[in-house]
């Protein structure tokens, strides 16, 4: 018997920055997977489906080849073969972790089901993952190269599978495991006076995000600005989303149960 899938699935992310060290090439942060696998196996969320991003696995090798920025030219063929390869590397850590704790988590490789135009997701098979999520798997998807109608190939960021998987399967939350509390008034580093937001409306979120982009806290807001994009598409259709620590113990735990927990909120209002 097929169990029926009734209740909508939570997205949830974790960054690249979480589950590596950033600072050295090729490095899984080890303490971090193992510590979230923990967490997620202990918070039974069904239907889940997990993203992580890339950190020193996909980012250095992608810049070097200028994958993002699509073919130009046969050197960076190698590269993308490459940029998949470190993905594939850590999310095989990811899944081991996950397995370990008893999570039925599958890996789908966006790679060989997503094609994007100009990097934007233009067409995915989503058939794989709805039948994972009715039989209660965990998909495991990852920001990866993928092929583009337009530039050849792209990078497609895990935050873009967040919300177009979120919107396309009619998910009811995201949860963004970054690695700050959440969003601020202002660049935590670099102004003293900056507060977290616990609770942003859509509205807000416009008028934030038109700020950052206009001030040189780009940087180091760390993709937040890209973040903030992906995460306005999903508000836009109703999918409430929260921005959590996930280097910080239990912040993921409790955002997956639905807990009050350190970070920000954002919905329609
Ligand atoms: C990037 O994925 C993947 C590659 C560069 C291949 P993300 O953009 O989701 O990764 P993080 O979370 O920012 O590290």
């Amino acid at each position: 018997m097929v169990r029926r899938m009734s209740v909508k699935p939570t997205v949830l992310k974790l960054g690249g920055s979480v589950i590596t060290d950033k600072e050295k090439p090729l490095t899984p942060n080890l303490k971090a997977i193992e510590r979230l696998a923990g967490e997620i196996s202990r918070a039974k969320v069904s239907p889940l489906i997990l993203v992580h991003g890339g950190g020193s696995f996909g980012h250095p090798i992608a810049e070097r080849y200028d994958i993002a920025g699509g073919y130009a030219d046969p050197s960076q063929i190698l590269g993308f073969s490459q940029t998949h390869l470190a993905m594939t590397l850590l999310n095989s850590w990811v899944m081991e972790a996950l397995i370990s704790h008893n999570i039925a988590a599958v890996e789908v490789h966006p790679s060989s089901c997503a094609v994007t135009k100009a990097g934007r997701i233009a067409n995915m098979e989503l058939e794989p993952l709805k039948k994972m999520l009715k039989l209660g798997f965990v998909p495991v998807l990852y920001g990866d190269a993928v092929l583009d109608s337009e530039k050849g190939f792209a990078i497609l960021s895990g935050d873009q599978l967040v919300s177009s998987l979120a919107i396309a399967l009619g998910a009811s939350r995201i949860i963004m495991g970054a690695d700050v509390d959440g969003l601020y008034t202002a660049d935590p580093k670099a102004d003293s006076s900056a507060q977290l937001i616990s609770h942003l409306t859509l509205e807000e979120l416009k008028s934030l995000k038109h700020r950052i982009e206009g001030s040189k806290a780009t940087d180091v807001t760390g993709g937040m600005l890209g973040k903030m994009h992906e995460v306005k598409l999903a508000i836009e259709n109703d999918i409430e989303t929260v921005i959590v620590n996930a280097t910080k113990p239990l912040r993921v735990y409790k955002a997956l149960k639905g807990e009050k927990v350190t970070g920000t909120i954002i919905e329609k209002g």
